[in-house]
């Protein structure tokens, strides 16, 4: 497995590889989400390339930044034991150098839910994510859809640029009690991980109530925050049942939608989501 810091050394790398390349970008603080990522792509793809880079541009001024759990010598043994090519690690410098000013602004998309809640989120997310196109020229890349929105934002910037790459979504990976598997659950202590399962609980609600045939977004809104209630713990930022590619709130559920949520449990904020009506892709 190679491991490289510069741009340049990371473009040269990819000239040379051997093509289809399956792109896994990541911040680092992997789990058997990422993982089962790097499988997918590993099955894929003659050349697995995966990016370990805490992007800043993607953090608000209050959120997690300092304290977002950074090992990278754990995150290259659990690449390499997966069969990794390629690692894209680079300083801050090397994808912001001093004088950098160009930012990718996602449209309606990055509107609601996580871009209501985390101002500019989505315009780091997309500008990092671009310029990883960019850098690497990937095949495929894969993300997960625990990161519903961010599936949207990637799936709209890479058609609306011509960017050329398959975006390869993959499930949710959970733990055995439904949480989902997440870089930030590492900050819950035994009490908040305990009700942390309400995420899950009540998207399990939702999809039930959905599959017995309720077809009323507010009826399934309203059934998700019930089981919120129930849950001490609990601060609930937003439930949504929304068009999973536009991000728009729906009434009815009349084609696919993405049930949704994102939880305040002590001073994590979690996220998790459902699709209804649809499989990945
Ligand atoms: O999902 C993530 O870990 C990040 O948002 C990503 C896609 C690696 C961009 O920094």
């Amino acid at each position: 497995m190679q491991v490289v810091e510069t741009v340049a050394q990371v473009v040269a790398a990819c000239r040379e590889a051997r093509r289809p390349l399956g792109l896994v970008p990541t911040m680092g603080a992997l789990h058997e989400g990422h993982l089962s990522l790097v499988r997918r792509a590993r099955l894929e793809n003659a050349t697995v390339a995966a990016s370990v880079f805490v992007n800043p541009a993607q953090f608000g001024p209050r959120e997690d930044l300092a304290a977002y759990p950074r090992d990278l010598q754990r995150d290259l043994d659990l690449l390499r034991a997966e069969g990794t090519d390629l690692v894209f690690a680079p300083p801050l410098e090397e994808v912001y150098p001093p004088g950098f000013d160009t930012y990718v602004e996602p449209g309606e998309v990055a509107i609601n839910l996580e871009g209501a809640h985390r101002p500019g989120h989505f315009r780091g997310v997309a500008t990092v994510v671009t310029k990883l196109f960019a850098i690497l020229r990937p095949d495929r890349a894969y993300f997960g859809q625990k990161d519903g929105q961010q599936v949207a934002v990637v799936r709209r910037l890479n058609a609306d640029l011509d960017l050329g790459v398959e975006v390869v979504v993959c499930p949710t990976v959970r733990e055995s009690d439904g949480l989902a598997m997440s870089s930030r659950n590492v900050y819950l202590n035994p009490e908040e991980r305990r009700a942390a399962t309400v995420l899950y609980r009540a998207l399990c609600r939702a999809r039930d109530l959905y599959q017995q045939g309720e077809r009323d977004a507010a009826r399934l809104r309203r059934a998700m925050e019930e089981v919120l209630r129930q849950e001490p713990l609990a601060r609930t930022d937003y439930v949504s049942i929304a068009d999973p590619d536009t991000i728009q709130e729906l009434e009815r559920v009349e084609g696919p939608a993405m049930a949704s949520l994102a939880v305040r449990i002590g001073r994590t904020r979690l996220i998790d989501n459902f699709l209804l009506g649809r499989d990945l892709s």
